[in-house]
């Protein structure tokens, strides 16, 4: 039997239907209550707003669970690769290995850049950031792939997909190089895809990269747990985007715009400027935390909170064990791991971060693992838009074949002016700046 949600003012009484999740979530759905009540819902931030169904990602964040098309992230990152989640994400189920063949086949031959499209780079200074390079150069593959940016089959979503996910980490490596000013380094194709990227961003041509296997599987890993998360903030732009009909190249663009921010994506390295300011001894951990309540000082514990989980993010608990095996087999030390151990062990103990339920987020340890191998900090983002990449990929592709779907059209709440009239220039008053 249908459940439904009575709304009632002072003259009418209105009948909304819930719809319920695979879990037993539950939304009230109110497509139709502006044409009927003449109200509509005001939800800043969209922290209680469903903006679709989704097949892809299920997170109970009270729980700590996450799990990608039904499976455990503990599972994925104790038994597969990137390649499969990516491909997992994309196709709603593990493929065969003849399917996987075929999709590695894809990606291998996607890996190179079109030599015109090398050139852009030359037109960035050399200290751009990298991932203005990177959503810049993502939607300049529209140019390239004109008809593959808007796949009409699954076969021509397959190619697009391989180029996407082949040619963002060429970009990726590229864009570090230039900022080196270092010679461009070819991926190779009997490397796995984190050992390729790991090759084209540190190998010279004069001294190959030897990177140790559990360095690899590190990065594998680290990909493995950002591959999607449902409808955050850069999902949910893809998706916006997407709704206007805009290509897969430009709505992906577009979702490396918002993960940039240092409230998303940009946070990991956000988190290791707060480490490195408290180990060059401007303030202490527990100044660090003393300011992060503070609400007067603008600072907020990086790497700590998030919207949904209420626990314990599942993805912090692995990277946590993984930052302390990296560091093992590098036989690598630093001050900053301890910095964190010790934030993280104030924080949980402090009623101001258990009350608001705020625990490490996935950017709390990946920033460390990052800096254990050697990447530079503006690079942490980037390998984040990697990981997430097959997320935004797949929500890219559950909204178009969506045949229900409209464009992303929000209200609002006019709290403007009333009607004014135009006023000539010559007795306008004088505006405060
Ligand atoms: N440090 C200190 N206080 C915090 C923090 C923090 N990191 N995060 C939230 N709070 C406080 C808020 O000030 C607020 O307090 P109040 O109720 O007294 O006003 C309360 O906790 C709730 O916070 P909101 O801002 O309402 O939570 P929201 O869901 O909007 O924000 C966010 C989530 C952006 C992740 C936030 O926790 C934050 O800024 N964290 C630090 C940045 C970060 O690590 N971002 C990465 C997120 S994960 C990702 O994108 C991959």
């Amino acid at each position: 039997m249908t459940e439904n949600i009575i709304l009632k003012d002072d003259h009418n009484e209105f009948k909304f239907p819930v719809v319920v999740g695979t879990e037993n979530e539950k939304g009230i759905d109110i497509s139709n209550l502006r044409s009927e009540t003449g109200y509509v819902t005001l939800d800043p931030g969209y922290g209680n707003t469903g903006s679709c169904e989704s097949r892809i990602t299920y997170i109970n964040g009270e729980k700590g669970i996450l799990r990608y098309r039904g499976i455990p992230i503990e599972e994925l990152a104790q038994h597969s690769d990137f390649i499969e989640v990516a491909d997992l994400l994309i196709w709603g189920s593990l493929a065969t290995k003849k399917m996987r063949e075929r999709f590695t086949a894809l990606l291998t031959d996607n890996a190179l850049l079109h030599e015109s499209l090398k050139h852009h780079f030359e037109g960035f200074p050399f200290d751009a950031h990298p991932m203005a390079m990177l959503s810049a150069m993502v939607n300049a593959l529209s140019c390239y792939h004109p008809v593959l940016a808007l796949p009409q089959n699954p076969r021509e979503i397959e190619e697009a997909a391989a180029i996407l996910i082949s040619k963002i980490r060429t970009i990726a490596a590229f864009s570090y190089k230039m900022s080196r000013g270092e010679p461009f380094i070819y991926p190779k194709a009997k490397f796995s895809y984190a050992e390729n990227l790991l090759h084209m961003m540190f190998s010279l041509p004069h001294e190959p990269y030897e990177v140790h296997p559990e360095v690899k599987r590190a990065v594998d890993l680290i990909l493995i747990l950002h591959a999607d998360h449902e409808q955050n903030c850069s999902t949910s732009t893809v998706r916006m985007v997407a709704s206007s009909g805009a290509n897969l190249f430009a709505s992906v663009s577009a979702g490396i715009a918002a993960l940039w921010g240092p409230l998303h994506g940009g946070a990991n390295q956000a988190v290791i400027e707060m480490l490195e300011k408290i180990h060059s001894g401007n303030m202490d951990a527990k100044q660090c935390i003393k300011m992060a309540k503070d609400k007067d000082s603008g600072i907020r514990l990086m790497g700590f909170g998030h919207r949904v989980y209420k626990n314990y993010d599942p993805r912090a608990q692995i990277l946590k064990e993984l930052s302390k095996k990296v560091f093992n087999v590098l036989n690598y030390e630093d001050p900053l791991l301890d910095i964190a151990l010790e934030l993280e062990e104030i924080a949980l103990k402090d009623s101001y971060f258990v009350e608001r339920k705020l625990y490490p987020n996935v950017d709390f340890y990946s920033g460390i693992i990052f800096r254990a191998i050697g990447v530079p900090k503006n690079m942490y983002p980037v390998f984040f838009a990697i990981g997430r990449l097959p997320g935004w990929i797949a929500h890219w592709r559950e909204a178009n074949e969506n045949k229900k779907s409209r464009i992303a059209r929000p209200r609002q709440i006019y709290t403007g002016p009333a009607k004014s009239n135009y006023v000539p220039i010559e007795q306008r008053p004088d505006r405060k700046p």
